[in-house]
């Protein structure tokens, strides 16, 4: 189980390694379409926050082709992320992006992803491999923020990289203030269904990324929803079975500086609106300057949870059995 721990710790070292990538030349683009799924989709996610601020759009696309019709009209940069390089549905749509004339760049360890990329020529960044694909998040992130930057949709994020990397070896050391944090909201949510709450452009995207790391690190169920959008449907929620939601389910809401100041006012009164049928388990507020850092902080409390959860529950976090079973089914098919 420590295996899953140094992947997390390795957080830092993984945003480094992209620190000193230099930037392949890609061209200009100011609107990119983003192929990848699970961990390596979540790296789209995280871009497309940092990009957000200077205007690029990055659209996420975690699904089979065709490319959408929008695409063919606007001529995006098609980024085809897999950590492993054989995933069905990135596959497909970088197949399709590249039979509709698009400018294809990946991010890929080897695999089928690899193999395409060296016969037709796509600029690529190859991450190390070895790592679990959702604990590649800082190479991943990493190399799609460099890819961005030569294709000149982002400024130059060295300083974020180390910003990011500093506060992801700080806020993981064992009881960091965020170690203890991550633990007192692991025990608080044990035995419970958690919900991550987020809201901006940050806090949205690691509400997913907390979601997914704790079913394949923890194998829990867990959701995530979003603010001001859960204000309008999800509150309500709570209100018929509140003996069964106090009893199994737990909040965590994500917050940062950058989220809209009505919100901040909107999670204070959602709280005070549910927390009787529902337990806040903890509120986590992001630490740091740039996007990257931001993101990153949240990403490393998050991580650590799973893990710890993990560790409560006795399963090993490592292994995806039924991720690995799925896609063998598929194989056959
Ligand atoms: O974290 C995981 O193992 C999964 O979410 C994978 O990232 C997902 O199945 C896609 O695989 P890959 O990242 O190799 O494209």
């Amino acid at each position: 189980m420590t295996d899953m721990l140094a992947q997390i710790r390795s957080l830092g070292d993984q945003l480094r390694w992209a620190a000193d990538l230099d930037p392949p030349h890609v061209g200009t683009f100011s609107e990119i379409l983003y192929a990848g799924m699970g961990g390596s989709g979540i790296a789209g996610d995280y871009a497309g926050a940092v990009a957000y601020p200077v205007g690029t759009r990055i659209a996420v696309h975690k699904g089979y082709g065709p490319i959408p019709p929008w695409a063919i009209r606007q001529r995006p940069l098609l980024i085809a992320a897999s950590y492993s390089g054989n995933t069905e549905e990135t596959l497909d749509m970088v197949t399709s992006a590249w039979e509709s004339g698009l400018t294809v760049a990946t991010v890929t360890t080897g695999g089928r992803l690899a193999e395409l990329t060296t016969q037709h020529g796509w600029r690529t960044i190859a991450v190390p491999p070895g790592l679990q694909p959702r604990a590649a998040v800082g190479y991943m992130v990493g190399a799609v923020l460099r890819l961005l930057e030569g294709s000149h949709s982002v400024d130059d994020q060295r300083l974020a990289f180390t910003e990011a990397a500093k506060l992801a070896d700080e806020m993981t050391a064992e009881d960091s203030p965020a170690w203890q944090q991550a633990e007192e909201i692991a025990e608080g949510l044990e035995g419970r269904i958690p919900i991550i709450y987020g809201a901006g452009p940050v806090t949205g995207v690691v509400a997913q990324r907390w979601k997914t790391q704790l079913n394949e690190n923890a194998k829990i169920p867990a959701w995530y929803s979003v603010l001001p959008e859960l204000d309008h449907n999800e509150i309500t929620g709570w209100e018929t079975m509140p003996g069964t939601t106090r009893e199994h389910v737990g909040i965590v809401a994500l917050t940062d500086p950058g989220d809209h100041d009505r919100v901040a006012i909107r999670i204070g009164h959602t709280r005070e609106l549910t927390e009787s049928a529902v337990p806040w388990v903890g509120v986590v507020p992001s630490s740091g300057t740039s996007t990257l850092a931001r993101l990153v902080s949240l990403t490393a409390v998050g991580d650590l949870v799973s893990w710890m959860l993990a560790e409560r529950l006795g399963v090993d976090p490592v292994p995806v059995a039924t991720i690995e079973e799925l896609k063998k089914l598929l194989a056959d098919d």
